[in-house]
């Protein structure tokens, strides 16, 4: 088994204990290799840890068939071969799991047992990276992942560039420290790192755990930088040295070093770190953390029980993989079963064409779910979903409804991507570069033209309320609108307007107050609301910044908008492209006769405060990316330069400065630090 993980294929049937064995243990192993080295998962937690118990049981039953690598010997990950190894002191190990209340229960009896009645310590358990950081004398030396439990990567200058880790610790402390935790990505900074992903064209993460994953084993740090990491500490491996006696004297230690603790994240939330007896009341509060999980800024998959005293947990000791003081109790999959009514397709506002499975309602994690996209051709392939077969459904980092897999298959017929447009029968297309497949159509396709229309007056656009699909396409079909432009021409149309069914005088002159309101947006919910491809909230308020004015952007050219921070080639294209098409372009001018946006203040040259200064960045940055650092010398006037010269005003030098640090102070160049940066903001 210690051959490179290959996919293990469709799991056999009914097949004897030894064939079950070997699949099992392949498919565990493919499993960790997607997991932890590809960071691109293909199966649920809730499925992984299904093959994993099916695997276990039959170890349980057939003791002979176990190997000394079986995959229910190994604590997590394979390791990425270009970063360094790092041997933990001491062994980063796993948590027993217990699924449902049973579970626990018969954990919490056995501790009773071994232990009697002793102090139990309840804190989130955290989904993110576990991580260990080396203190010598009170600096940070080492950070490493956990890796296969014994040896972990070396993950040093990219924990650096996490805000809340110190570099030096604060108090007393001793000679050498060893503080565990996890690192992890919040809810909303892993929304808004897809969001630019997505306007960046590029591909996006699948959940924040992943991401926290594949940003911290990156080779480059400013790669880790940029992206938005949290960590919490949980642990002090080494608490002896530290004369800890108990987890919670460990927690108040950390704190006063300078760590992120529990007791930290938790302070403004409805859950709190507890300190308890007894199994009852520990499933009291495990049920208000089931309760109250999704009021937290990030991502928690349960609760972790520990005993309190370190002399305690001591005694108790630790099993083959799993120390006997502690467990991990894990919320419920919410996963749930229906059955897969149709598989429609829907035609997006970009022409896109998508197949949707329309299933049988069904309550997830507290939504009712209806639809889940199935993305493309190649994705119902690999599901090898039908109409008519029971599906198994959850919501991806929970919100996004998906079809994990089909459980049962009873649909007859494959499906079959259809070749033309179903709304306007126009031949389907697939662009070279593009795994989507489009509707070309794109003046004439009743699905577009109410995309475009709804995306322009969605709120976070023009905000345009009363413009629900259903209702665009009644203006639509009536002949009253044809493009977002013709939406300005109605208050010509109110009789007709107030004649369409189920409108009337008070829906028809709401529609035309809302619309007036809309007169003079931002300049960048303006280009917003056009639908550029790749073009969203953000992109669009540098775009504004840069062109000014609606006659700016007509005029804008791809060299010009790829200057901009944060405007990539990619972009820039797709801009141009979009203005120089005749008919958008005509559109833009007939929508300036109407919509007026707001004027942006752009600095003259000579303005602002680091007006006449260049700045060089060097090393790696802990509290800015480096775009984020130089947009903020532009902003203020100033120029960014990658080169030093005689004439850099000021090098702001981070960790591991090398060349450019050195030129500045050959040459005799004010050398900042990024604190004092900051300071000058
Ligand atoms: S204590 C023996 N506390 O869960 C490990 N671990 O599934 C003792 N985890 O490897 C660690 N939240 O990465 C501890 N509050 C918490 C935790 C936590 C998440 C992780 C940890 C561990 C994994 C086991």
């Amino acid at each position: 088994m210690t051959d490179k993980p290959t996919n293990p294929g469709p799991r056999p049937a009914e097949a004897d204990p030894e064939t079950q064995y070997a699949w099992l243990a392949k498919a565990l192993l493919w499993h960790n290799h997607l997991y932890y080295e590809a960071a691109e998962p293909e199966i649920s937690d809730a499925d992984y840890d299904r093959l994993m118990r099916d695997l276990e049981a039959l170890e349980a039953e057939h003791p002979e068939l176990q190997t000394p690598d079986s995959p229910t010997l190994r604590v997590g990950a394979g390791l990425r071969s270009d970063l360094a190894k790092v041997d933990h002191r001491v062994p980063m190990l796993s948590i027993e799991n217990a699924m449902n209340e049973e579970e626990a229960r018969v954990w919490f009896k056995r501790l009773a047992d071994d232990a009697g009645d002793v102090e139990l310590i309840c804190e989130p358990k955290y989904d993110g990276l576990s991580c260990e950081l080396v203190y010598e004398h009170g600096k940070l030396k080492v950070a490493s992942t956990r890796g296969d439990g014994k040896t972990g990567e070396e993950v040093t200058p990219n924990v650096k560039t996490i805000k809340s880790v110190p570099t030096k610790l604060k108090g007393e402390f001793p000679d050498r420290l060893e503080v565990r935790g996890e690192v992890y990505i919040e809810k909303q900074a892993f929304a808004e790192l897809n969001e630019r992903l997505e306007q960046e064209g590029a591909k996006t993460y699948v959940n924040p755990r992943n991401t926290a994953s594949g940003s911290l084993r990156q080779l480059d740090p400013r790669k880790s930088a940029a992206r938005p990491l949290s960590a919490v500490w949980y642990q002090v491996a080494n608490p002896e040295d530290a004369g800890l006696t108990s987890q919670s004297e460990a927690i108040e230690a950390m704190r006063g070093w300078g760590f992120v603790t529990s007791k930290d994240l938790l302070n403004d939330s409805p859950l709190q770190v507890k300190t308890l007896h007894g199994g009852d009341s520990v499933i009291e509060l495990f049920n208000t953390y089931a309760e109250k999980r999704h009021s937290l800024p990030f991502e928690i998959d349960g609760m972790v029980v520990k005993v309190n005293d370190f002399a305690m947990q001591a005694e108790l000791g630790v099993r083959s993989k799993s120390p006997r003081y502690l467990l991990a109790m894990k919320f419920p999959p919410e996963e749930r079963e229906t059955t897969c009514e149709k598989i429609e397709v829907q035609v997006g506002r970009t022409g896109a064409v998508t197949p949707v499975c329309v299933m049988t309602p069904v309550p997830v994690g507290g939504v009712t779910v209806t639809h889940a996209s199935l993305h493309n051709a190649d994705e119902i392939e690999r599901l090898g979903i039908r109409e008519g077969d029971r599906i198994l459904v959850h919501r991806a980092g929970d919100v996004i409804p998906k079809v994990l897999r089909v459980v049962k298959s009873v649909g007859k017929q494959d499906f079959k991507f259809p070749t033309h447009c179903p709304r306007c029968e126009s031949e389907l297309i697939k662009l070279e570069d593009e795994v989507v497949i489009r509707c070309p159509n794109h003046l004439g396709c009743p699905a577009q033209v109410t995309g475009a229309i709804a995306h322009f007056a969605s709120r976070t656009a023009m905000n345009i309320e009363g413009l629900a699909e259903k209702n665009i396409e009644q203006l639509l079909d009536a002949k009253l609108i044809t493009d977002t432009a013709s939406l300005y021409d109605l208050n010509d149309k109110r009789d007709q307007m107030v004649a369409l069914e189920r409108w009337g005088e008070r829906k028809a002159d709401k529609l035309i107050e809302e619309i007036d309101k809309s007169r003079t947006p931002t300049l960048a919910k303006f280009i917003y609301a056009l639908g550029i491809r790749n073009v969203g909230e953000t992109v669009a308020g540098l775009i504004a910044n840069e062109v000014g004015s609606i006659e700016g952007l007509l005029a804008a050219t791809a060299e010009q908008l790829n200057e901009v921070d944060g405007v990539g080639p990619i972009i820039a294209e797709s801009v141009t492209k979009f203005l120089h098409d005749e008919h958008n372009h005509e559109l833009i001018e007939r929508l300036s006769k109407h919509v007026t946006p707001q004027e942006v203040k752009k600095l003259a040259a000579g303005e602002g405060k680091f007006a006449g200064m260049t700045f060089v960045f060097t090393g790696a940055l802990t509290r800015f990316t480096r775009d984020e650092a130089e947009g903020l010398v532009r902003e203020r006037g100033g120029k960014a330069s990658s080169s030093v010269s005689k004439k850099t005003s000021y090098v702001i030098a981070g960790e591991k400065a090398g060349s450019k640090l050195k030129k500045a102070n050959d040459l005799g160049v004010k050398v900042i630090t990024e604190d004092d940066y900051a300071e000058m903001l």
